[in-house]
C-alpha cells in the first residue's frame, strides 16, 4: 500500500508503475498493489491531470479513484511505503494494536539520496510530476528487487 497526502498525485503514480512492473516480470498473483492517502481531501476523485499526463508520457496505465488510508490497512497489508516523513507521522496516528504492516518510506529504496523525501509535486509545475515519475520509477524496481528476494518469488 502506497501513502502519500492526497492519493492525486504521488501515491497513484507509484501504484501504476509498480503494477506494471509486477505484471511485466510475471508476479501480478503474488503482489497485490494498491495506494491512498491520509487525508479526505480527495476520497473518490481521479489522479491529478498533471498525474496522468507524466504517466501516458511513459506508457503507464493509470486506473485510480483516491481513498483515505484506514486503521485496517495496517493488517490488510504487508507494507505501508509513505513518501515522506509527514505522511509517516500521520498514519502513525490511525496504527491499530494488532497492525503487521512493516512502514517504510519509498526512497528508503532509492539509490539516490536514499531515505529522503519524494517531493510533493502538488503545488509546483509539470517538471516536478516528470522528477516524481523519475523516482518512484526507480524506487519502484528496487523496492520489487527486494520484495522477490525477501519472500522468495518465484515468477508465473
Ligand atoms: P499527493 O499530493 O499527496 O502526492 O497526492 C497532494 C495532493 C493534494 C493536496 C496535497 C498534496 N491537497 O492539499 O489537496
Amino acid at each position: 500500500m502506497f501513502v502519500c497526502l492526497g492519493n492525486i498525485c504521488r501515491s497513484p503514480l507509484a501504484e501504476a508503475v509498480l503494477a506494471q512492473r509486477i505484471a511485466e516480470m510475471g508476479f501480478s498473483a503474488e503482489i497485490r498493489v494498491e495506494s491512498c492517502g491520509t487525508a479526505a481531501y480527495h476520497i473518490g476523485e481521479s489522479p491529478d491531470p498533471r498525474t496522468i499526463a507524466v504517466a501516458e508520457k511513459y506508457n503507464v496505465p493509470i486506473n485510480h479513484h483516491a481513498q483515505q488510508l484506514k486503521s485496517s490497512d495496517f493488517v490488510t497489508s504487508d507494507y505501508l511505503i509513505v513518501m515522506d516523513d509527514s505522511n509517516a507521522d500521520n498514519a502513525v496516528k490511525i496504527k491499530p494494536k494488532d497492525a503487521i504492516a512493516l512502514v517504510y518510506k519509498l526512497r528508503d529504496f532509492d539509490t539516490e539520496d536514499e531515505g529522503s523525501d519524494v517531493a510533493d509535486p502538488w503545488f509546483g509545475d509539470t517538471d516536478g510530476f516528470d522528477e516524481c515519475y523519475h523516482t518512484v520509477n526507480r524506487c519502484s524496481s528496487e523496492f520489487l528487487h527486494f520484495l522477490v528476494k525477501k519472500h522468495n518469488l518465484v515468477s508465473a
